[in-house]
């Protein structure tokens, strides 16, 4: 490793939790030790910077976390320090525990105050994507997605059975504030016979224009997955509004919701988290700050945290095709 420029760090999660969490820090907290770094421990996010609520962690601190979901760190969406005070009183304690960088294990909202932060006060700062979203630009997938995907599609297999034995229509949401790969992907994975996300304009006619294809061929039930940030409505909505056009339809409505946050990770995320805890540490200490560590191409490469937040990973359209042809 080249010359070391900080020799203190701390590391915080921040914002909604994801499966692989606890694997960063572990990796962010076993990386500094092997590179004879400090690192304190930040509970509850940003509040925890700005209340001093800090923690010394070594490698047995890290101790049989690697397997777990959440955080052990817990996790806040601090709204203090979305204001100049509490990100002052945030830098006070940094210098007061010489903290010289932050790992931010995150999304773009932690992302965004990781950023301000570090022009206010030349705090080094380096993000680690931890969201179930997949949202974030310069990563292939972000920390907890992969987890998320599958708890989608397992809950999806067992909507499947009961929809088959009624002859059903469900419409099944999964999470996605903004974005629908979960829903693209578990849609897939899961047979929808269509997927609706924000990515994409789809028309309610498209929706009943699906359910009429899959009448005329005949099935009998039929699953659509609807991302939470679809712009047609939430699944309730277009409950209702099938029903109106199909007034035959049984039809009923799953939200699947927080259950995809939980669980214990999967390999994928807890390889993911790994990699991308160490690729933040020996970042740090190649001098690098702003950016966001990602693995892009099974290559770790890092991105400036600037087009972290503001650029956006395109929906793969193959996927949208493949969506369309296999649910004939
Ligand atoms: O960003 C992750 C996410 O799980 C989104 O998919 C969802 O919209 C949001 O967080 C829910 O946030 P909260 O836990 O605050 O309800």
């Amino acid at each position: 490793m080249g010359e070391q420029l900080i020799k203190k760090i701390g590391v915080l999660t921040s914002g909604g939790d994801s499966p692989g969490m606890n694997a960063a820090i572990r990796a962010v907290v076993r990386s500094a030790n092997y590179y004879g770094l400090e690192c304190v421990g930040i509970r509850e996010g940003y509040n925890g910077l700005i209340e001093e609520n800090f923690t010394k962690m070594g490698p047995r601190s890290v101790s049989n976390i690697i397997n777990l979901g959440g955080t052990v760190l817990r996790s806040a969406r601090s709204m203090e320090f979305k204001t100049k005070e509490g990100r002052q009183k945030a830098y006070n304690n940094c210098l007061k525990h010489n903290i010289e960088a932050l790992v931010v294990i995150g999304g773009d909202g932690s992302f965004t105050g990781a950023k301000i932060f570090s022009e206010e006060f030349g705090i080094k700062v380096i993000g680690v994507p931890g969201t179930i979203d997949n949202d974030i630009f310069g990563t292939d997938n972000t920390i907890g997605y992969d987890t998320a995907l599958n708890t989608a599609m397992e809950a999806i297999d067992k909507i499947r059975d009961t929809a088959t034995s009624h002859n059903r229509v469900f419409f099944v949401e999964v999470m996605g504030r903004d974005a629908g790969f979960i829903a693209l992907n578990s849609g897939i994975a899961s047979g929808a016979v269509d997927i609706l996300i924000p990515e994409r304009k789809d028309s309610f006619e498209d929706l009943i224009i699906s359910f009429e294809k899959a009448k005329k061929r005949g099935k009998n039930s039929s699953i659509v997955v609807v991302a939470e940030g679809d712009k047609l409505g939430n699944a309730y909505q277009l409950a209702e509004r099938t029903k109106e056009r199909f007034p035959d339809y049984d039809i009923r409505v799953s939200i699947l919701g927080h259950i995809q946050r939980g669980g214990s990770p999967s390999c994928a995320d807890r390889v993911l988290a790994s990699r991308l805890g160490f690729g933040a540490v020996t970042g740090l200490l190649k001098g690098l700050t702003n950016v966001m560590a990602g693995i892009q191409s099974n290559q770790l490469v890092y991105t400036p945290i600037d087009d972290a937040i503001k650029k956006h990973n395109e929906i793969n359209q193959d996927l949208l095709l493949i969506s369309e042809v296999l649910a004939l």
